[in-house]
């Protein structure tokens, strides 16, 4: 036989691309591919990318660049963009880019052995269609080689909200939410493969409904399904969307004892003006009542978040009101960014706030947001934290994990403890990460 072709996959964005990353591996393993670390190896690269922000898109044209050497020493090696730049940009990528074999949106990768073939043929493959057909079904189902301890699930694609800002209307499509027992089964067999922890993910995910429009499942009643899976320890889900926390899911926060205490629920401004203007129809006052009742269901909760500053038309004041959202919510966790144009989505032709006074703005929620993680994990020194070991730390005889929080946290521990949690007492809080002591 002869040896496996080689693939390399660089992956850029948010965790769906990670998680699209790996059925796309899995896809060509069918066709005879294993994943190598070394692009210089590869007999495919697939750039797998991220349209959010202007930076994120332009990167994929200066790895492209870095990767020209190689086609000029490999003429065989194949080259793929795929992912929102791929769905956005669809022929633009290969005029600009003619070494470009292949372009595949996140919608079609299902299609990948076909394009994939067609390459080999000399010809170019371009898929960016929302095709009717399930790609998780048409996906060959995971092979079921061991796994780490956590895995990210996709259960909900796409976005009908329209944040005046977000591209990802246009490059994920309508909101689509995957049947339950396909979800059920997929978490099922990653639990056999060694998971603990399971991340349920789509870009509104807690408007998850089931199958079909309307269909009559909720996030709330998934995670109580999952709940019940024997050997999966940990559920977590990401990104909601303040509008669409309902009763159940706030109150799951409670009573589910898998779900973890940590929510991530962007808001991106604190100005009721600017949430207009962002077409985010929740205003900061219903967004801190969200936040209220999920303490109160859940008060340890870490609460994280994504703000958006300069956004055409932001004043000071705006700015200030932002400021102040963030001292109510109290963020273990944020990420912030400068509003970037997206060319096609409404807010760009707004008049644009002075790049200086963006940056300046962004710097002073950022020394806020830093200031508060900082507390959070400072005051968690001294407590009992239960940690998920994934992996050996830097320091020999060091393990390292995640914290119910979601705080990654280093420990002296014996390897088999990995995929375990064990109960952690946390002593010291650094930059990014705590450090404890085994109990
Ligand atoms: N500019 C800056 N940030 C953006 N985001 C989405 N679109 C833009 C944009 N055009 C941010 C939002 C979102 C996160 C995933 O990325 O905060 O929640
Ligand atoms: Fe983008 Fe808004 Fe949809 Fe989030 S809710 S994916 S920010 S349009």
């Amino acid at each position: 036989m002869s040896d496996p072709k080689k693939l390399f996959i660089k992956t850029y964005g948010c965790q769906m691309n990670v998680y699209d990353s790996e059925r796309m591996a899995e896809a060509l393993g069918g066709k005879g591919y294993v994943e190598t670390q070394s692009p210089e190896d590869a007999d495919m690269i697939l750039l797998n990318t991220c349209h959010i922000r202007e930076k994120a898109a332009e990167k994929v044209y200066s790895e492209l660049g870095r990767f020209k050497g190689l086609k000029a020493e490999n003429p065989d090696l194949k080259i793929g963009v795929a992912g929102c730049v791929a769905q956005a940009e669809g022929e633009e990528i290969m005029r600009r880019q003619p070494m470009v074999d292949l372009v595949v949106g996140p919608q079609s990768y299902h299609r990948l052995p076909e394009m994939e073939a067609k390459t080999r043929e000399g010809e170019k493959a371009l898929d960016t269609d929302f095709p009717e057909e399930d790609k998780f079904e048409k996906l060959k189902s995971r092979p079921k080689a061991k796994r780490g301890p956590t895995a990210f699930l996709t259960v909900q694609e796409g976005c009908d909200k329209f944040c005046a800002f977000c591209v990802v209307p246009y490059t994920r499509g309508a909101e689509v939410s995957r049947p339950v027992d396909r979800v059920l089964t997929e978490a099922r067999d990653l639990v056999e493969r060694g998971v603990r922890e399971i991340t349920l993910l789509g870009q509104n995910v807690n408007a998850y409904h089931g199958a079909g429009k309307g269909g009559d499942w909720s996030l709330a009643k998934l995670i109580w399904a999952l709940n019940d899976i024997d050997g999966l320890e940990r559920i977590r889900f990401t990104t909601s969307h303040p509008n669409d926390m309902d009763d159940d899911l706030i109150a799951a926060h409670g009573e589910c004892s898998k779900l973890m205490p940590y929510l991530h629920l962007p808001v991106q401004s604190g100005s009721d003006r600017i949430l207009k203007r962002m077409n985010r129809s929740h205003t900061a006052e219903s967004y801190l009542r969200v936040i209220e009742r999920i303490r109160e269901a859940r008060p340890d909760i870490l609460i994280s978040g994504d703000f958006i500053v300069g956004f055409p038309e932001e004043t000071e004041q705006d700015f200030q009101d932002t400021l102040s959202l963030v001292e109510q919510v109290r963020y273990g966790q944020c990420y912030s960014f400068k509003y970037s144009t997206r060319p096609g989505t409404p807010a760009a032709e707004r008049p644009q706030v002075d790049a200086a006074e963006a940056d300046d703005r962004l710097q002073r929620l950022q020394a806020l947001l830093n200031k508060q993680q900082k507390e959070i994990q400072q005051s968690m020194v001294g407590k009992e934290v239960g940690v998920l070991f994934e992996k050996k730390g830097k320091l020999p005889g060091q393990l390292v994990g995640k914290s119910d929080h979601l705080h990654a946290v280093y420990a002296e521990a014996p390897e088999h403890l990995i995929g375990e949690v064990a109960k952690v007492r946390i002593v010291e809080s650094a930059t990014h990460s705590l450090g404890g002591v085994l109990l």
